[in-house]
Protein backbone atom coordinates (compact mmCIF):
# COMPACT_ATOMS: atom_id res chain seq x y z
CA UNK A 1 0.00 0.00 0.00
CA UNK A 2 1.50 3.36 -1.11
CA UNK A 3 1.55 6.22 1.06
CA UNK A 4 -0.68 8.14 -0.47
CA UNK A 5 -3.57 5.04 -0.60
CA UNK A 6 -2.85 5.01 3.27
CA UNK A 7 -3.32 8.73 3.85
CA UNK A 8 -6.65 9.19 2.08
CA UNK A 9 -7.98 5.50 3.59
CA UNK A 10 -7.02 7.55 7.08
CA UNK A 11 -8.46 10.26 5.74
CA UNK A 12 -12.28 8.14 4.69
CA UNK A 13 -11.74 6.42 8.22
CA UNK A 14 -11.69 9.88 10.34
CA UNK A 15 -14.44 11.43 8.19
CA UNK A 16 -16.44 8.34 8.79
CA UNK A 17 -16.05 8.64 12.47
CA UNK A 18 -16.53 12.24 12.90
CA UNK A 19 -19.87 11.62 10.51
CA UNK A 20 -21.03 9.11 12.77
CA UNK A 21 -20.38 10.71 15.89
CA UNK A 22 -21.87 13.49 14.55
CA UNK A 23 -25.05 11.28 13.43
CA UNK A 24 -25.22 9.83 17.11
CA UNK A 25 -24.80 13.42 18.52
CA UNK A 26 -27.80 14.41 16.65
CA UNK A 27 -29.98 11.37 17.23
CA UNK A 28 -29.34 12.15 21.32
CA UNK A 29 -30.18 16.19 20.88
CA UNK A 30 -33.32 14.98 18.42
CA UNK A 31 -34.43 12.71 21.20
CA UNK A 32 -34.06 15.43 23.64
CA UNK A 33 -36.13 17.82 21.74
CA UNK A 34 -38.74 15.45 21.11
CA UNK A 35 -38.63 14.81 24.75
CA UNK A 36 -38.82 18.44 25.50
CA UNK A 37 -41.79 18.65 23.18
CA UNK A 38 -44.00 16.71 25.37
CA UNK A 39 -42.43 13.35 25.56
CA UNK A 40 -43.34 11.21 28.88
CA UNK A 41 -39.33 10.76 29.99
CA UNK A 42 -38.99 13.93 30.73
CA UNK A 43 -36.69 15.15 33.92
CA UNK A 44 -40.14 15.29 36.20
CA UNK A 45 -41.74 11.71 35.03
CA UNK A 46 -38.11 10.12 35.12
CA UNK A 47 -38.34 9.70 38.60
CA UNK A 48 -41.53 7.06 38.42
CA UNK A 49 -41.15 3.84 36.86
CA UNK A 50 -44.38 3.20 34.77
CA UNK A 51 -46.53 5.62 34.36
CA UNK A 52 -49.69 3.46 33.41
CA UNK A 53 -49.28 2.18 36.87
CA UNK A 54 -50.01 5.50 38.27
CA UNK A 55 -52.40 6.93 35.95
CA UNK A 56 -54.14 7.62 38.78
CA UNK A 57 -51.78 9.70 40.68
CA UNK A 58 -52.36 12.24 42.78
CA UNK A 59 -51.66 15.95 42.23
CA UNK A 60 -49.26 16.21 45.27
CA UNK A 61 -47.13 13.33 44.23
CA UNK A 62 -47.74 14.80 40.58
CA UNK A 63 -45.60 18.24 41.64
CA UNK A 64 -43.30 16.81 44.33
CA UNK A 65 -42.07 13.66 41.99
CA UNK A 66 -38.60 13.60 40.23
CA UNK A 67 -35.81 16.00 39.38
CA UNK A 68 -36.11 19.56 37.66
CA UNK A 69 -34.97 20.03 34.57
CA UNK A 70 -31.94 21.16 33.46
CA UNK A 71 -31.99 25.40 33.50
CA UNK A 72 -31.43 25.42 29.58
CA UNK A 73 -30.99 29.28 28.65
CA UNK A 74 -29.91 28.59 24.82
CA UNK A 75 -32.19 31.07 22.69
CA UNK A 76 -31.42 28.69 19.93
CA UNK A 77 -30.53 25.16 18.97
CA UNK A 78 -29.16 23.73 15.74
CA UNK A 79 -30.72 22.55 13.23
CA UNK A 80 -30.90 18.58 12.33
CA UNK A 81 -30.57 17.96 8.51
CA UNK A 82 -31.36 21.27 7.98
CA UNK A 83 -34.55 21.32 9.71
CA UNK A 84 -36.08 22.85 12.90
CA UNK A 85 -36.54 20.81 15.71
CA UNK A 86 -39.53 21.81 17.74
CA UNK A 87 -36.77 23.47 20.09
CA UNK A 88 -34.93 25.64 17.83
CA UNK A 89 -35.47 29.70 19.02
CA UNK A 90 -36.49 30.69 22.16
CA UNK A 91 -38.92 32.66 21.00
CA UNK A 92 -40.83 29.94 19.90
CA UNK A 93 -40.10 27.21 22.89
CA UNK A 94 -37.47 26.69 25.14
CA UNK A 95 -36.88 23.02 27.28
CA UNK A 96 -37.72 24.19 30.56
CA UNK A 97 -41.20 26.35 29.19
CA UNK A 98 -42.18 23.18 27.62
CA UNK A 99 -41.67 20.78 30.86
CA UNK A 100 -43.46 23.40 32.99
CA UNK A 101 -46.54 23.41 30.64
CA UNK A 102 -46.90 20.03 29.88
CA UNK A 103 -46.94 19.75 34.35
CA UNK A 104 -49.31 23.01 34.69
CA UNK A 105 -51.68 21.35 31.74
CA UNK A 106 -51.33 17.95 33.37
CA UNK A 107 -52.58 19.76 36.16
CA UNK A 108 -55.46 21.66 35.27
CA UNK A 109 -56.62 19.47 32.50
CA UNK A 110 -55.68 21.56 29.45
CA UNK A 111 -53.35 22.85 27.08
CA UNK A 112 -50.76 25.73 28.89
CA UNK A 113 -48.84 28.41 27.23
CA UNK A 114 -46.54 30.72 29.70
CA UNK A 115 -45.97 34.30 29.37
CA UNK A 116 -43.79 36.32 31.35
CA UNK A 117 -46.32 37.95 33.98
CA UNK A 118 -50.21 37.31 34.70
CA UNK A 119 -50.68 40.94 33.11
CA UNK A 120 -48.69 39.56 29.58
CA UNK A 121 -50.85 36.36 29.23
CA UNK A 122 -54.09 38.46 29.88
CA UNK A 123 -52.71 41.09 26.86
CA UNK A 124 -51.97 37.86 24.61
CA UNK A 125 -54.66 36.28 25.60
CA UNK A 126 -56.95 39.25 24.51
CA UNK A 127 -55.38 40.51 21.57
CA UNK A 128 -54.88 36.82 20.25
CA UNK A 129 -58.59 35.69 20.67
CA UNK A 130 -60.25 39.13 20.23
CA UNK A 131 -61.31 41.96 17.60
CA UNK A 132 -61.38 45.28 17.69
CA UNK A 133 -65.64 45.68 19.07
CA UNK A 134 -65.52 42.77 20.85
CA UNK A 135 -66.96 43.39 24.49
CA UNK A 136 -65.16 41.69 27.70
CA UNK A 137 -67.72 41.35 30.84
CA UNK A 138 -65.09 41.47 33.53
CA UNK A 139 -65.92 40.51 37.29
CA UNK A 140 -66.28 43.95 39.59
CA UNK A 141 -64.07 43.76 42.48
CA UNK A 142 -61.56 41.08 40.68
CA UNK A 143 -57.60 42.38 40.13
CA UNK A 144 -57.89 46.05 39.53
CA UNK A 145 -55.13 45.61 36.86
CA UNK A 146 -56.71 43.34 34.65
CA UNK A 147 -59.62 45.91 34.58
CA UNK A 148 -57.37 48.96 34.14
CA UNK A 149 -55.64 46.84 31.62
CA UNK A 150 -58.43 45.75 29.18
CA UNK A 151 -60.16 48.86 29.93
CA UNK A 152 -57.95 51.79 29.59
CA UNK A 153 -55.03 50.18 27.81
CA UNK A 154 -56.35 47.55 25.45
CA UNK A 155 -59.90 50.01 25.49
CA UNK A 156 -57.74 52.22 23.15
CA UNK A 157 -57.01 49.69 20.50
CA UNK A 158 -60.73 48.84 20.12
CA UNK A 159 -61.77 46.83 22.87
CA UNK A 160 -65.21 47.51 24.90
CA UNK A 161 -65.07 46.86 28.91
CA UNK A 162 -68.48 45.97 30.65
CA UNK A 163 -68.01 45.76 34.93
CA UNK A 164 -70.28 43.00 36.43
CA UNK A 165 -71.70 41.62 39.72
CA UNK A 166 -70.09 37.82 39.28
CA UNK A 167 -72.57 36.79 42.09
CA UNK A 168 -74.91 37.20 39.21
CA UNK A 169 -75.43 36.01 35.90
CA UNK A 170 -73.19 37.40 33.08
CA UNK A 171 -74.04 40.21 30.81
CA UNK A 172 -74.25 39.21 26.44
CA UNK A 173 -70.29 39.92 25.92
CA UNK A 174 -68.24 37.96 23.48
CA UNK A 175 -65.53 37.35 26.84
CA UNK A 176 -66.29 36.52 30.05
CA UNK A 177 -63.91 37.18 32.33
CA UNK A 178 -64.47 35.35 36.10
CA UNK A 179 -62.23 35.87 39.59
CA UNK A 180 -63.35 33.14 42.33
CA UNK A 181 -62.04 34.60 45.72
CA UNK A 182 -62.06 37.91 43.63
CA UNK A 183 -58.40 39.85 44.67
CA UNK A 184 -59.28 41.76 46.59
CA UNK A 185 -63.46 42.09 47.55
CA UNK A 186 -63.07 38.03 47.80
CA UNK A 187 -66.84 37.73 45.61
CA UNK A 188 -67.17 33.78 44.18
CA UNK A 189 -69.00 33.35 41.40
CA UNK A 190 -71.31 30.14 41.20
CA UNK A 191 -69.23 29.07 38.21
CA UNK A 192 -71.29 26.36 36.75
CA UNK A 193 -74.74 28.51 35.98
CA UNK A 194 -72.04 31.36 34.79
CA UNK A 195 -70.16 29.35 32.40
CA UNK A 196 -73.38 27.80 31.05
CA UNK A 197 -75.26 31.09 30.58
CA UNK A 198 -72.31 32.28 29.00
CA UNK A 199 -71.75 29.67 26.53
CA UNK A 200 -75.65 29.76 26.21
CA UNK A 201 -75.08 33.31 24.93
CA UNK A 202 -72.15 32.87 22.46
CA UNK A 203 -69.35 33.95 24.90
CA UNK A 204 -66.26 32.11 25.24
CA UNK A 205 -65.37 32.18 29.37
CA UNK A 206 -62.19 32.65 31.41
CA UNK A 207 -61.50 32.10 34.83
CA UNK A 208 -58.39 34.15 36.64
CA UNK A 209 -57.67 31.41 39.15
CA UNK A 210 -54.41 33.06 40.75
CA UNK A 211 -55.61 32.67 44.17
CA UNK A 212 -56.57 29.40 44.27
CA UNK A 213 -54.15 27.03 42.17
CA UNK A 214 -55.49 24.01 40.57
CA UNK A 215 -55.10 22.05 43.28
CA UNK A 216 -58.04 23.52 45.11
CA UNK A 217 -60.01 24.27 41.77
CA UNK A 218 -59.79 23.39 38.08
CA UNK A 219 -62.17 25.76 35.85
CA UNK A 220 -62.08 23.80 32.68
CA UNK A 221 -63.26 21.08 34.39
CA UNK A 222 -66.21 23.27 34.91
CA UNK A 223 -66.13 24.29 31.30
CA UNK A 224 -64.35 27.20 31.31
CA UNK A 225 -62.73 28.09 27.91
CA UNK A 226 -59.28 29.77 29.57
CA UNK A 227 -57.99 29.75 32.82
CA UNK A 228 -55.79 32.08 33.67
CA UNK A 229 -52.77 32.38 36.59
CA UNK A 230 -50.19 35.37 37.80
CA UNK A 231 -48.00 32.55 38.37
CA UNK A 232 -46.08 35.07 39.97
CA UNK A 233 -48.11 34.18 43.30
CA UNK A 234 -48.92 30.89 44.79
CA UNK A 235 -47.81 28.84 41.63
CA UNK A 236 -44.16 30.36 42.19
CA UNK A 237 -44.89 30.71 45.55
CA UNK A 238 -41.69 32.39 46.81
CA UNK A 239 -41.67 36.40 45.93
CA UNK A 240 -38.84 35.51 43.02
CA UNK A 241 -40.45 34.93 39.76
CA UNK A 242 -42.81 37.09 37.60
CA UNK A 243 -44.56 34.33 35.44
CA UNK A 244 -48.46 34.19 33.72
CA UNK A 245 -50.01 31.03 32.37
CA UNK A 246 -52.80 30.56 30.44
CA UNK A 247 -54.33 26.98 29.69
CA UNK A 248 -57.25 26.14 27.11
CA UNK A 249 -59.77 23.76 27.16
CA UNK A 250 -59.34 23.43 23.44
CA UNK A 251 -56.15 22.83 21.46
CA UNK A 252 -57.46 25.39 18.64
CA UNK A 253 -57.30 28.07 21.03
CA UNK A 254 -53.64 26.85 22.83
CA UNK A 255 -52.15 27.18 19.34
CA UNK A 256 -53.78 30.30 17.53
CA UNK A 257 -52.24 32.10 20.96
CA UNK A 258 -48.91 29.92 21.09
CA UNK A 259 -48.85 31.67 17.22
CA UNK A 260 -49.56 34.90 19.13
CA UNK A 261 -47.25 34.05 21.60
CA UNK A 262 -44.25 34.09 19.60
CA UNK A 263 -45.02 36.26 17.05
CA UNK A 264 -45.44 38.97 19.96
CA UNK A 265 -42.51 37.84 21.85
CA UNK A 266 -44.35 37.71 25.19
CA UNK A 267 -42.37 34.74 26.33
CA UNK A 268 -41.72 33.83 29.62
CA UNK A 269 -37.54 33.23 30.13
CA UNK A 270 -36.52 30.19 31.36
CA UNK A 271 -35.01 31.29 34.32
CA UNK A 272 -38.21 32.43 36.20
CA UNK A 273 -39.98 29.44 34.57
CA UNK A 274 -37.30 27.52 36.68
CA UNK A 275 -37.87 28.85 39.75
CA UNK A 276 -41.47 28.73 39.34
CA UNK A 277 -41.05 24.63 38.82
CA UNK A 278 -39.34 24.55 41.68
CA UNK A 279 -41.87 26.33 43.86
CA UNK A 280 -44.34 23.92 42.48
CA UNK A 281 -43.05 21.16 44.18
CA UNK A 282 -44.00 22.34 47.42
CA UNK A 283 -47.20 23.69 45.98
CA UNK A 284 -49.57 21.21 47.86
CA UNK A 285 -48.52 21.43 51.26
CA UNK A 286 -48.30 25.79 51.11
CA UNK A 287 -51.66 25.98 49.72
CA UNK A 288 -52.84 23.43 52.55
CA UNK A 289 -51.28 25.45 55.21
CA UNK A 290 -51.65 28.72 53.98
CA UNK A 291 -55.52 28.02 54.06
CA UNK A 292 -55.93 26.86 57.10
CA UNK A 293 -53.88 29.72 59.04
CA UNK A 294 -56.11 32.35 56.61
CA UNK A 295 -58.94 30.59 57.95
CA UNK A 296 -58.08 31.01 61.27
CA UNK A 297 -57.40 34.57 61.03
CA UNK A 298 -60.39 35.36 59.33
CA UNK A 299 -62.31 33.75 62.11
CA UNK A 300 -60.36 35.60 64.78
CA UNK A 301 -60.53 39.02 62.58
CA UNK A 302 -64.36 38.50 62.39
CA UNK A 303 -64.66 38.11 66.25
CA UNK A 304 -62.69 41.37 67.09
CA UNK A 305 -64.35 44.72 67.84
CA UNK A 306 -61.39 46.58 66.27
CA UNK A 307 -62.21 44.79 62.53
CA UNK A 308 -65.43 46.25 60.51
CA UNK A 309 -65.95 43.47 58.49
CA UNK A 310 -63.56 40.26 57.03
CA UNK A 311 -63.77 39.09 53.48
CA UNK A 312 -63.27 35.30 53.25
CA UNK A 313 -65.32 32.83 51.45
CA UNK A 314 -63.99 30.38 54.29
CA UNK A 315 -66.52 32.35 56.40
CA UNK A 316 -69.38 30.45 55.61
CA UNK A 317 -69.78 31.47 51.77
CA UNK A 318 -72.02 28.60 50.26
CA UNK A 319 -71.31 29.08 46.85
CA UNK A 320 -68.06 29.28 47.36
CA UNK A 321 -68.45 26.09 49.76
CA UNK A 322 -69.51 23.86 46.60
CA UNK A 323 -66.41 24.26 44.95
CA UNK A 324 -63.77 24.30 46.84
CA UNK A 325 -62.45 22.25 50.27
CA UNK A 326 -60.02 24.83 51.55
CA UNK A 327 -59.96 28.51 50.49
CA UNK A 328 -56.62 29.91 49.86
CA UNK A 329 -54.21 32.46 51.72
CA UNK A 330 -56.10 35.67 50.48
CA UNK A 331 -58.58 37.52 52.72
CA UNK A 332 -59.09 40.84 53.18
CA UNK A 333 -60.39 43.02 56.27
CA UNK A 334 -61.87 46.34 57.30
CA UNK A 335 -60.56 48.59 59.98
CA UNK A 336 -62.48 52.08 60.56
CA UNK A 337 -60.88 54.44 57.79
CA UNK A 338 -57.95 55.44 55.74
CA UNK A 339 -55.88 56.37 58.57
CA UNK A 340 -56.65 53.44 61.01
CA UNK A 341 -55.03 51.48 58.08
CA UNK A 342 -52.07 53.16 57.64
CA UNK A 343 -51.39 53.14 61.51
CA UNK A 344 -51.95 49.51 61.01
CA UNK A 345 -49.45 48.79 57.84
CA UNK A 346 -46.83 51.36 60.02
CA UNK A 347 -47.50 49.16 62.88
CA UNK A 348 -46.53 45.53 61.35
CA UNK A 349 -43.69 44.06 63.07
CA UNK A 350 -43.69 40.57 61.30
CA UNK A 351 -45.89 40.80 58.02
CA UNK A 352 -44.47 42.44 55.86
CA UNK A 353 -46.12 45.36 54.71
CA UNK A 354 -46.02 44.69 50.64
CA UNK A 355 -47.88 44.31 47.65
CA UNK A 356 -48.61 41.07 45.98
CA UNK A 357 -50.23 37.85 47.44
CA UNK A 358 -49.66 33.94 47.74
CA UNK A 359 -45.93 33.82 48.79
CA UNK A 360 -44.40 32.18 51.71
CA UNK A 361 -44.41 35.24 53.47
CA UNK A 362 -46.84 37.06 54.82
CA UNK A 363 -47.86 40.78 52.97
CA UNK A 364 -50.43 42.64 53.84
CA UNK A 365 -51.69 46.40 52.48
CA UNK A 366 -54.44 48.96 52.18
CA UNK A 367 -55.39 48.57 48.69
CA UNK A 368 -56.99 51.99 48.68
CA UNK A 369 -53.18 52.84 47.80
CA UNK A 370 -53.94 51.30 44.67
CA UNK A 371 -57.78 51.03 44.20
CA UNK A 372 -59.12 54.44 45.03
CA UNK A 373 -62.51 54.42 45.74
CA UNK A 374 -62.96 51.03 44.22
CA UNK A 375 -62.39 49.73 47.49
CA UNK A 376 -63.30 51.03 51.07
CA UNK A 377 -60.66 53.58 52.39
CA UNK A 378 -60.16 51.41 55.78
CA UNK A 379 -60.03 47.61 53.43
CA UNK A 380 -56.63 45.68 53.96
CA UNK A 381 -55.70 42.74 52.03
CA UNK A 382 -54.14 40.18 53.82
CA UNK A 383 -51.99 37.29 52.01
CA UNK A 384 -51.32 34.78 54.98
CA UNK A 385 -47.88 32.81 54.10
CA UNK A 386 -45.91 29.43 56.22
CA UNK A 387 -45.09 31.40 59.72
CA UNK A 388 -46.98 30.34 62.61
CA UNK A 389 -50.39 31.45 62.84
CA UNK A 390 -49.91 32.64 66.17
CA UNK A 391 -46.90 34.40 65.61
CA UNK A 392 -49.46 36.20 62.67
CA UNK A 393 -52.32 36.77 65.54
CA UNK A 394 -50.02 38.39 67.71
CA UNK A 395 -48.56 40.79 65.07
CA UNK A 396 -51.90 41.71 63.62
CA UNK A 397 -53.25 41.83 67.25
CA UNK A 398 -50.58 44.35 68.37
CA UNK A 399 -50.76 46.08 64.78
CA UNK A 400 -54.43 46.24 65.60
CA UNK A 401 -54.00 48.37 68.94
CA UNK A 402 -51.72 50.73 67.18
C1 LIG B 1 -55.75 37.90 40.41
C2 LIG B 1 -54.60 38.46 39.62
N1 LIG B 1 -54.55 38.28 38.30
C3 LIG B 1 -53.55 38.78 37.55
C4 LIG B 1 -52.52 39.50 38.12
C5 LIG B 1 -51.39 40.06 37.27
O1 LIG B 1 -50.28 39.24 37.44
P1 LIG B 1 -48.74 39.72 37.33
O2 LIG B 1 -48.48 40.64 38.47
O3 LIG B 1 -47.98 38.44 37.37
O4 LIG B 1 -48.62 40.41 36.02
C6 LIG B 1 -52.51 39.69 39.51
C7 LIG B 1 -51.42 40.46 40.16
O5 LIG B 1 -51.53 40.87 41.29
C8 LIG B 1 -53.58 39.16 40.28
O6 LIG B 1 -53.63 39.32 41.61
Amino acid sequence: MSFSTDTHQLARTRIRATLEARDHRFRDLLRARVLAAGGHRLPFSRAVPRRSKLARMERETQLARGQLPGLERATIHGYLDATPGPVHYQRNAHPVGLEAERLIGELEGGHSLLFPSGAGATTALALALLQPGSTVAVADGGYWGTVALLRDELGRWGLETIPFDQTGPPPSADLVWLEPCANPLMSFPDLGPAITQAHAAGARVVVDNTVLSPLLLRPLEQGADFVLHSATKILAGHHDALVGVVSCAREDDAARLAAFRAASGIVAAPDPVWLMLRGMKTLAVRVERQSASALELARRLATDARVERVRYPGLGDPVAARYIRAFGPLLSFDVADAETALQLERSLALIENATSLGGVASTLEARARWEGARVPPGLLRLSVGLEDVEDLWADLDQALAG
